[in-house]
């Protein structure tokens, strides 16, 4: 992972701690009163120097809000101050600030001009102590809104109150359970239980003795293992109970066919471990990963087993559960899309169809001691569409095998490679054609191969990628 800054995102999210400290506004209208204000919310106290003053900051003075002093800015007025905002519409003084600013190494806004400023303020959604942030670098100011607007309708104004009833019994918590798992593990109880919906609901009182009395409760937190489906590749495609383990999980054990941005929806603070698991390039044995879950599990963490698509297709998601059986350890499975269901969507392939297919079979083509050992008689059937997983290594003994088993050379097959995501290809054949247009592309891995006549349909139903025009059968490249 390169921890080079990237141009799209190169602001560092921070809180900054005001209280009592010295704020410097420079301008005085209205923006600049917006900003002593949204100051004095952070508890700064805030100097507005102008030579003239507006009608809501000579009101934020007059309660003593704020201390005015009517002329004009000069460089040394930075000195002593945390933090200066321009807010002012000469450009001369707002440029002033910001020389002033780099020069004393005091953080600066000027209101709307990013480039003179050494920090942005974010859009702000407060439910004080809560607070969301959100930025847009300064790329679109009116989307950052929006998002503002949709977490807004989300996010309960109570949940302010809830975040100040657990700020009461943080050190409690701390001294009661040290060890942060553990501790954590208790606040999520609270968070989404009965407690939070007392304070929610307004009922503050019996919230605080509940939680008090749950402290005193004594309560071992047990390892947990959840087995998690992340689906294909494209991150929208993972459940909502997927995503809500994630988030809940303080390990997460990834291999190679989960992209990094799905990753990276495991809460913030998670430790991610890489387990890899390529065709023959084990990062982790398979015995290790079983032994690296038992282990978590055993210290009382909660484990999420990130596997690509669905954990009981290919996935080996059985034998990893075997082992945590085999020392009690509990667990869940929650089921993803899998690589057919996913590659067969994305590519317009139904992988059956009234006319065309009337049952579907999943297989491995994973080559044992060199050869495919398939059930071939039963792959050859008519009316049936096969999706092979790990089947392009050996493409070309698959498409023999099931021509020399009867089924027809000219029967179509499409192999789709990193299916769902935006690389997405597709390479579309006959069982004939199929295995020297793969080699000529040339397919990489993840990829699927998907045989019978649903493949046709390709043409029509295709929707993921470049406009139809481009698809068709038997010579398509195409995402
Ligand atoms: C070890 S199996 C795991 C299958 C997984 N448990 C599932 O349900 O999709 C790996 C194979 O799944 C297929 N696969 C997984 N993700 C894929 C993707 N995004 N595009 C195409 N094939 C994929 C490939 O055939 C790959 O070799």
């Amino acid at each position: 992972m390169s921890l080079a800054p990237e141009a799209d995102r190169a602001y560092f999210a921070a809180f900054l701690d005001l209280r009592g400290k010295r704020g410097l506004v420079v301008g005085g209208g209205r923006v600049a009163a917006l900003k002593a204000e949204a100051l004095l919310r952070s508890g700064a106290r805030v100097t507005v120097i102008a030579p003239e003053i507006g009608e809501r900051l000579s009101e934020l003075a007059l309660v003593g809000a704020v201390r005015l002093e009517r002329r004009r800015f000069q460089p040394g007025d930075l000195l002593g101050a945390q933090i200066a905002i321009a807010a002012t519409d000469d450009p001369a003084v707002n440029e002033a600030v910001s020389a002033a600013g780099s020069a004393l190494r005091i953080p600066v806004n000027v209101a709307d001009n990013a480039a003179l400023s050494s920090f942005i303020m974010p859009a702000l959604v407060d439910r004080a102590p809560l607070q969301i942030a959100i930025s847009s670098a300064g790329a679109s100011p009116v989307l950052a809104r929006k998002v503002r607007t949709l977490i807004e309708a989300a996010v309960p104004f109570a949940f302010g109150r809830l975040a100040q009833l657990i700020g009461r019994f943080r050190s409690a918590s701390k001294e009661r359970y040290p060890d942060p798992e553990a501790r954590r593990r208790f606040w999520e109880e609270v968070v989404d239980g009965p407690i939070a919906d007392m304070a929610l609901s307004g009922n503050e009182r019996s919230a605080a003795s509940a939680l008090e009395a749950k402290l005193r409760e004594r309560r071992d937190f047990t390892g947990f293992v959840s087995l998690v489906g992340a689906g294909p590749g494209d991150p929208e495609l993972l459940t909502l109970r997927a995503l809500r383990v994630m988030q809940a999980a303080g390990v997460v054990l990834y291999d190679h066919l989960v992209s990094p941005p799905l990753v990276d929806l495991a809460r913030r603070d998670a430790e991610r471990i890489y387990v890899g698991k390529e065709r023959d390039n084990h990062a982790l044995p398979q015995g290790e990963i079983n032994a690296l879950m038992v282990r978590l599990a055993r210290e009382g963490k909660r484990v999420v087993r990130l596997k690509g698509g669905d954990p009981f297709i290919f996935g080996r998601g059985g034998e990893e559960i075997d082992a945590l059986l085999e020392h009690g350890i509990a667990f869940e499975v929650v089921p993803g899309i899998t690589a057919a269901a996913g590659a067969a969507s994305y590519a317009g392939i139904p992988l059956t169809h009234r006319d065309y297919a009337q049952s579907c079979v999943f297989v491995t083509g994973h080559l044992k001691n060199g050869s495919a050992q398939l059930d071939w008689q039963a792959l050859a059937r008519p009316h049936q569409t096969v999706a092979v997983y790990m089947g392009v290594g050996a493409l070309a003994q698959i498409c023999q095998g099931l021509i020399a088993h009867g089924m027809p050379e000219s029967m179509p097959a499409a192999v789709v490679e990193k299916a769902t995501l935006p690389e997405q290809r597709v390479v579309e054949g006959t069982l004939l054609t199929l295995p020297d247009k793969a080699k000529a592309q040339p397919i990489g891995p993840p990829a699927l191969l998907i045989v019978g006549e649903v493949v046709r349909l390709r043409a029509k139903l295709g929707w993921f990628g470049p406009a139809k025009a481009e698809f068709g059968t038997d010579h398509v490249i195409s995402r």
